[in-house]
């Protein structure tokens, strides 16, 4: 049966993974996977989880199943982090919420949603987008296709280009956009242009497909979600995929959770009931462990305090290995210009460099990054900077 089948490249970013974990070399700096490190290169976990982790395992008595959506107090209090305490939606009838394994699950039951309803669907995607769009996206046989979003030339937003694309979509498109930190290019959309593309996405009856993979480290909690909040307050629907793995850092218990915004009551309770049953085909019901302790360090006033103190910290940290990392490169490639990394926002940027240099920094100086040549920002350290851009410099001379 199995004879026939090809073995598979690994994944682009996964594959990083193992090939920095087989690299013995000490210098070696890991700007791969998207995961959050401090100034020692360790994922840890955070206080705020470890103290929810003891509440929750103290309590326990049972492991029997939680519910076909998850955990009603972690899809609530998600609900609110995302939409916002005070926003009208917070308590409408037309909003419903379930736990998925991760964002990547939540991306898929969004996109088995959308195929359920409507499986002549397109989905429109940054170009670039995250390279796990794709599959999560297409596996379950909706077609993709994208708009252009980064200039290559500032760093920033194609705006005009991207309005122009989405202008010509016919209604009923799906327009996935990124709510924060894009992912791989670090261009976000600034307010103005957030407010444009809700008024063009009513006017032309696209249905905005969020996905908030990082929210709280761009610029905050509340400023990471300003455009999903405004898409799914002016819009008659809305579908927005949350992840824990990183503001939470809990990655590995794969903790997310899908939010529609339906017309109206009856429509939101149909979106469940079908939600429901997909999750139930592909996987019955999602992972209990991490959305316990998301839900007891949200539902506690302390507990949520010191989370956010640690989700600050990491934000700052971000933004001084940014400009550390732009001095360092302006000074070792001076006919370069780097300044973009500032002016980015989250875990990645892409430097700009070719897939040969991306090659040579991987072969020649133990540098790791996608071969797009994006870089996870979090994965630099104060003492490993300078020999990162050192190593760039030498690799583009090369
Ligand atoms: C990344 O983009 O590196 C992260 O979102 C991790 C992943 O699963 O790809």
């Amino acid at each position: 049966m199995f004879e026939h089948l090809d073995r598979l490249a690994p994944d682009p970013i996964l594959g990083l993974m193992a090939a920095f974990r087989a690299d013995t070399d000490a210098r070696k700096v890991d700007l791969g996977v998207g995961v959050y490190r401090d100034d020692r290169g360790d994922t840890p976990v955070m206080q705020a989880v470890r103290e929810a982790e003891r509440a929750v395992l103290e309590r326990q008595r049972t492991k029997t199943y939680v519910a076909p959506a998850g955990n009603p107090a972690f899809n609530e209090a998600l609900r609110r982090l995302a939409l916002g305490e005070h926003s009208a939606l917070e308590r409408s009838e037309r909003v419903r919420a379930v736990q998925a394994p991760g964002g990547c699950g939540a991306l898929r039951l969004g996109a088995e949603l959308i195929r359920a309803a409507r499986p002549e669907a397109v989905v429109h995607v940054s170009n670039p987008t995250w390279a796990n769009h794709v599959p999560l996206l297409c596996g379950c046989g909706l077609k993709l296709e994208r708009y252009p979003y980064f200039e290559a030339a500032t760093g920033g937003v194609a705006f005009e280009a991207m309005m122009d694309a989405l202008q010509k979509l016919p209604p009923r498109s799906v327009v996935l956009l990124h709510a924060s930190c894009h992912n791989p290019t670090g261009a976000d959309l600034e307010e103005g242009q957030w407010r444009q593309i809700a008024a063009l996405l009513a006017e032309r009856e696209l249905l905005p497909f969020i996905d908030m993979a990082y929210q709280g480290l761009g610029r905050g909690v509340a400023e990471d979600a300003f455009g999903l909040r405004l898409l799914a307050e002016q819009l008659p629907e809305a579908l927005i995929a949350v992840s824990c793995s990183k503001n939470f850092g809990l990655y590995r218990e794969r903790v997310g959770c899908l939010i529609t915004v339906s017309q109206n009551g009856n429509a939101a309770e149909a979106a469940l009931t079908q939600l429901v049953r997909i999750a139930r085909g592909l996987y019955s019901m999602p992972p209990d462990h991490g959305a316990a302790i998301v839900a007891e360090i949200l539902g506690n006033e302390s507990l949520r305090g010191a989370w956010q103190r640690e989700l600050d910290a990491m934000r700052e940290r971000i933004v001084t290995l940014r400009e550390a990392a732009a001095e360092a490169l302006a000074a070792s490639c001076p006919d370069r210009d780097f300044s973009h990394i500032v002016r980015q926002r989250g875990m990645f940027s892409y430097l700009g460099v070719d897939a040969d240099t991306v090659r040579r920094l991987r072969e020649a100086h133990h540098v790791y990054m996608t071969d797009d040549s994006r870089i996870n920002v979090a994965g630099l350290r104060q003492e490993n900077i300078a020999y990162f851009a050192e190593a760039v410099a030498r690799a583009l001379a090369q």
